[in-house]
C-alpha cells in the first residue's frame, strides 16, 4: 500500500516540475514566476484543487510521441480568493511554450463548464506561444471550443483574463471575448501575427513590444484595462478585483466590511468646483471622496483619460463609478470616452452592480476626425448602455451638463433613478458664449450687448434650476453631502425592480 501511495507523490512531484528545473529557471531568469507560484499567490493559501494534473497530449508526429509532459501546458483547478470560489487556469510557458494541444484545450473546456455550472468567476492566466504547431488542425479546433464557452458564460460570469508572456495567435481571442484583460508590463504582449509575419507582409519593422506590448494596449488600443510593474503586483490586484466581483449575474453584491460611516460629509467637496468655470478640477478626488475609505479600482486609466471609471464600495457594497475628468480635454466626451465607458456600464448591468455617474461634461468633441470616425456610432454606445441598463442608477451633476451629454450621461430621461445636482451646476443645449454667439450674431460687433446678453443667458440656463423646476433633477444638493446622499439612496433602490422588454438580444451598434 505505501508504495501504492509513494507512487502517487512521485508521479505528482514529476508533474510539478512542468517542463524541468531549466525552464523553471529559465522563467525566473527573465522575471516571471512559474505558473503554479502564479496560483499560489493569486488564491488563498492551501485553497488550490487542481484537476488533470497527468493529462498528456496524443500527438504523435514530429517525434512528439516521446515527448509528453504531464499537465501538458496548462495547470487548472480551483480555489478561493477571501474565502470565495474561483476557477482559474495557468499557462505554463515551460512545457512546450503553453501551447495549446487538443488535450490542453480539453483542461480548459472542462474548467469553462465547471465554472459556468457552478456560477463562479473564472480566470486565465496567459503566457504561451499560440496553438500548438506539432498538432495543427486539432488544435485550432480547440481554440473554437473555448471561444464558444467564453461567449456563453459572458454576462453570466465574470470572466478575467492577465497576460504575463507572450500571448499570440490563437490565444489572444479568448482573452478578448473575456470581461478584463491586465497585462505585465515589459514580459507581456499581445498580437494576432507577431514582429515576423508584420514584417514579411506589411514590411513594417517592429519589436514585440512596440507591436503588443502593455503601454500599447493600455493607451492606443485599449485592448488591456491596466498594467501592472511585475507578476506579484498583477496577481494580488487580480485579488483586489475578485473582491468588487459578484460571483456571477444572479448572485448577490460582495459585501465587505466598511470602516467609513455611510452619513460622512466632507466640507473640502464645496470648494472642489474652481470659481471660474473654465478651470479643471480632478474628479477622482471627488470619487476618492465618496466611496468608501476612498478605495477605487480604476479600468483603463490609461486611455480615454477624458472619462473615468472603476469600482468602489458604498456602505461595504460594490458600485460602478463613472466620472467625465475635467483635467483631461475638459472632461469631452469623444469616441474613445463613450466606447469606454458604454463597456463599463454594459459590464455593471450585467452584473447587477449599481451605477454612480458624476457628470461635468461640456458636450461630443467636435472635429472632423472625430465624426469620421464614427462619433456618432461610438456615441451612441454609451447612450445606448445607459438607456438599456437596468441596474440602480443614480446621477450627480456637479457643473457642466451640456447638449446631447447631457441626455447620454444617465439623465432622468434614460431611467436615472436619481438625479442630483450641485448648486454649481450648469444644465443647458450648450455654454453660454457659444449660444450668445448664435442666436444674437447680429449683435458680435458690440460687445457690451453681447456681455448682457451672456450674462442674461448665463443666469437664466446655467444652473441647475431650470432642469429641476422640470423635474429632471430631483434634488438640488451640498456637494458635502454627497456621500450620504448616494449611500441612501443605494440603501433604498436596493429593491428596484425593473426589467426591459423580453428580446433575443439588442442590437446596440458595434
Ligand atoms: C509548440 C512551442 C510553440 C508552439 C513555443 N514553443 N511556441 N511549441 N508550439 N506554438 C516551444 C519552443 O519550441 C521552445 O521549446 C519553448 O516553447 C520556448 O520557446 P522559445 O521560442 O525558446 O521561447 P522565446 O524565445 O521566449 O519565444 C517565445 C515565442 C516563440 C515568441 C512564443 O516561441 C514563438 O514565436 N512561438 C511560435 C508562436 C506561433 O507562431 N504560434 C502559432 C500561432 S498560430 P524548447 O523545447 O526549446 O524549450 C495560432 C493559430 C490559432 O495560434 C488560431 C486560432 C483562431
Amino acid at each position: 500500500m505505501k508504495t501504492i501511495l509513494e507512487r502517487l507523490d512521485e508521479r505528482e512531484a514529476i508533474a510539478r516540475l512542468g517542463g524541468g528545473v531549466e525552464r523553471l529557471q529559465a522563467q525566473h531568469n527573465r522575471g516571471k514566476l512559474t505558473a503554479r507560484e502564479r496560483i499560489e499567490l493569486l488564491l488563498d493559501q492551501d485553497s488550490f484543487e487542481e484537476f488533470d494534473m497527468f493529462v498528456q497530449h496524443r500527438a504523435i508526429d514530429f517525434g512528439m510521441d516521446s515527448v509528453k509532459i504531464p499537465g501538458d501546458g496548462v495547470v487548472t483547478g480551483w480555489g478561493t480568493v477571501n474565502g470565495r470560489t474561483v476557477f482559474v487556469f495557468a499557462k505554463d510557458f515551460t512545457v512546450f511554450g503553453g501551447s495549446l494541444s487538443e488535450t490542453h484545450a480539453q483542461k480548459i473546456l472542462k474548467l469553462q463548464d465547471m465554472a459556468l455550472r457552478n456560477r463562479a468567476p473564472i480566470i486565465g492566466l496567459f503566457d504561451a506561444g499560440g496553438a500548438r504547431i506539432q498538432e495543427g488542425v486539432a488544435a485550432l479546433g480547440g481554440y473554437g471550443e473555448v471561444f464558444q464557452r467564453n461567449v456563453l458564460a459572458s454576462g453570466v460570469i465574470p470572466q478575467i483574463s492577465l497576460i504575463m508572456g507572450p500571448c499570440a495567435g490563437g490565444d489572444v481571442y479568448s482573452p478578448a471575448m473575456t470581461d478584463f484583460i491586465f497585462m505585465v508590463k515589459d514580459t507581456s504582449y499581445m498580437f494576432v501575427t507577431g514582429p515576423d509575419v508584420v514584417k514579411t507582409v506589411t514590411n513594417e519593422n517592429v519589436t514585440a513590444e512596440q507591436l503588443g506590448g502593455a503601454s500599447v494596449h493600455t493607451t492606443q488600443s485599449s485592448i488591456a484595462d491596466h498594467a501592472y510593474e511585475n507578476d506579484v503586483e498583477a496577481l494580488l490586484q487580480m485579488r483586489r478585483l475578485i473582491d468588487f466581483l459578484p460571483a456571477s449575474n444572479v448572485a448577490p453584491l460582495p459585501e465587505w466590511p466598511s470602516f467609513d460611516t455611510a452619513d460622512r460629509v466632507d466640507f473640502s467637496l464645496d470648494t472642489l468646483i474652481p470659481d471660474n468655470p473654465n478651470k479643471p478640477y480632478d474628479v477622482k478626488e471627488l470619487i476618492a471622496k465618496t466611496v468608501d475609505e476612498g478605495d477605487f479600482f480604476e479600468i483603463q486609466q490609461a486611455h480615454a483619460r477624458n472619462i473615468v471609471v472603476g469600482f468602489g464600495r458604498m456602505e461595504g457594497r460594490t458600485v460602478g463609478i463613472v466620472a467625465n475628468q475635467p483635467l483631461v480635454l475638459a472632461g469631452v466626451l469623444d469616441s474613445d470616452a463613450s466606447r469606454k465607458a458604454g463597456r463599463f456600464v454594459r459590464f455593471c448591468d450585467c452584473f447587477n452592480i449599481p451605477i454612480v455617474t458624476f457628470v461635468d461634461v461640456p458636450g461630443f468633441l467636435p472635429g472632423v476626425a472625430q465624426e469620421h470616425g464614427g462619433l456618432i456610432k461610438h456615441g451612441a454606445k454609451l447612450l445606448f448602455a445607459y438607456a438599456e441598463a437596468t441596474v440602480p442608477k443614480i446621477t450627480i451633476i456637479t457643473r457642466k451638463a451640456f447638449g446631447g451629454a447631457y441626455d447620454v450621461m444617465a439623465s432622468k430621461h434614460l431611467r436615472g433613478d436619481v438625479n442630483y445636482a450641485w448648486p454649481t451646476a450648469q444644465i443647458a443645449v450648450m455654454g453660454a458664449k457659444g449660444a450668445v454667439e448664435i442666436i444674437f450674431r447680429k449683435d458680435l460687433a458690440d460687445p457690451e450687448k453681447i456681455a448682457k446678453h451672456t450674462k442674461d443667458y448665463e443666469e437664466r440656463f446655467l444652473s441647475p434650476f431650470v432642469a429641476a423646476e422640470r423635474g429632471y433633477i430631483d434634488e438640488v444638493i451640498q456637494p458635502h453631502t454627497t456621500r450620504k446622499r448616494v449611500a441612501r439612496v443605494l440603501a433604498l433602490l436596493r429593491s428596484k425592480n425593473l426589467e426591459n422588454p423580453w428580446k433575443k438580444h439588442d442590437n446596440i451598434p458595434l
